[in-house]
Parts: structure tokens; C-alpha cells; sequence
């Protein structure tokens, strides 16, 4: 299937980080604000996923959300994941099929961590990705570009590559 297809088939929407998403999964069950740590403001859903298309040359811009994310391959191009950690070191995580190679068919992205991504090779990427305490646009922060370069002079160029102004 070309990405055209995929997007029709699974259903999917503009991401605001760039790609295309749907949701495929919200619990039904919800923590309330005091049984969650205070950076939460209400209640959330138990777990989340999506699935998460990224086109050739398209990327999802940095970002940070409260919770961990699980990213998990599931075709097309293996996936650069770049994450810039609150100390400034940036680590790159593999996520694809070839095992032999050292990719991973599940990437870990911490709370907190920037973190932005794209295919390797010249063809689109499908994964899915879960969270728990489950996703709300209120725990998602798009980075400003000028703002993550002041932070993080040493990832100026990343920087300018993986956000949009
Ligand atoms: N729902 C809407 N956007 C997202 C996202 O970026 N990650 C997850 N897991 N769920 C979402």
C-alpha cells in the first residue's frame, strides 16, 4: 500500500507535530487528578494508542509530553527518533524490523524528554504509539524552535531541521 491508501484505509488525520494519526484505543477507565502526580490537572484515561503515519520527508517536530510514550514498528521505513534530555544529551533511538541490525521493534520515550523523528529511507513509516496515563493535548507541548536552540545551543542544527516556524 502507498501512503495514499494508508491513509484512507486506517483512517487518518493531520498530527499537529506533522504525520497523520487516529486513535485507536482510549481506556474507558479514568485516574482522578489525585491518584496522578501534580503535573496533571484532571483526570486521565488509564492508556492510549494511535497509529502514526510519517510520509517520506515529512517529520514529527519536537515535542514533549508528560507521560512516557511507547513508539512500536510496524512497516515501511525504519525510524530515527531523536530525544534531547533535560540535561542536554541527545540519544538517538532505531526503531525498525532489522533486528540483525540493532533497530528495535519498541522505542521508550521518558516524560519530559524533546523528542522529534523521521523516516531513515525515502518511503513513509507506520507505527503505533501508546501512553499511559492516556494522551490529552493538554500534556503535549510543541517545541518553539527559538526557545529549544537557546536551551540546547550544542543541537542548533537538529533543531532547525525537526521544528517548523
Ligand atoms: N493522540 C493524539 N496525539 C497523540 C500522540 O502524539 N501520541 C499518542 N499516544 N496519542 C495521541
Amino acid at each position: 500500500m502507498d501512503t495514499g491508501q494508508l491513509i484512507l484505509q486506517l483512517e487518518l488525520s493531520r498530527h499537529p507535530e506533522g504525520g497523520w494519526y487516529r486513535e485507536t484505543y482510549r481506556s474507558t477507565e479514568k485516574i482522578t487528578a489525585n491518584g496522578l502526580p501534580e503535573r496533571y490537572d484532571s483526570a486521565r484515561s488509564f492508556g492510549t494508542a494511535i497509529y502514526f503515519l510519517l510520509e517520506s520527508g515529512d517529520f514529527s517536530s519536537f515535542h514533549r509530553l508528560k507521560s512516557d510514550e511507547i513508539w512500536h514498528f510496524y512497516s515501511g521505513a525504519t525510524v530515527h527518533i531523536y530525544m534531547i534530555s533535560e540535561d542536554g544529551s541527545l540519544s538517538t533511538l532505531i526503531l525498525g524490523s532489522k533486528l540483525e541490525e540493532g533497530e528495535n521493534f519498541q522505542a521508550v520515550i521518558p516524560a519530559n524528554c524533546w523528542f522529534a523523528a523521521e523516516p531513515a529511507e525515502g518511503v513513509f513509516s507506520l507505527v503505533g504509539c501508546t501512553v499511559a496515563p492516556g494522551f490529552d493535548f493538554a500534556d503535549f507541548e510543541l517545541a518553539d524552535r527559538f526557545a529549544l536552540t537557546a536551551a540546547y545551543p550544542q543541537h542548533t542544527s537538529l533543531i532547525a531541521r525537526m521544528t517548523r516556524q
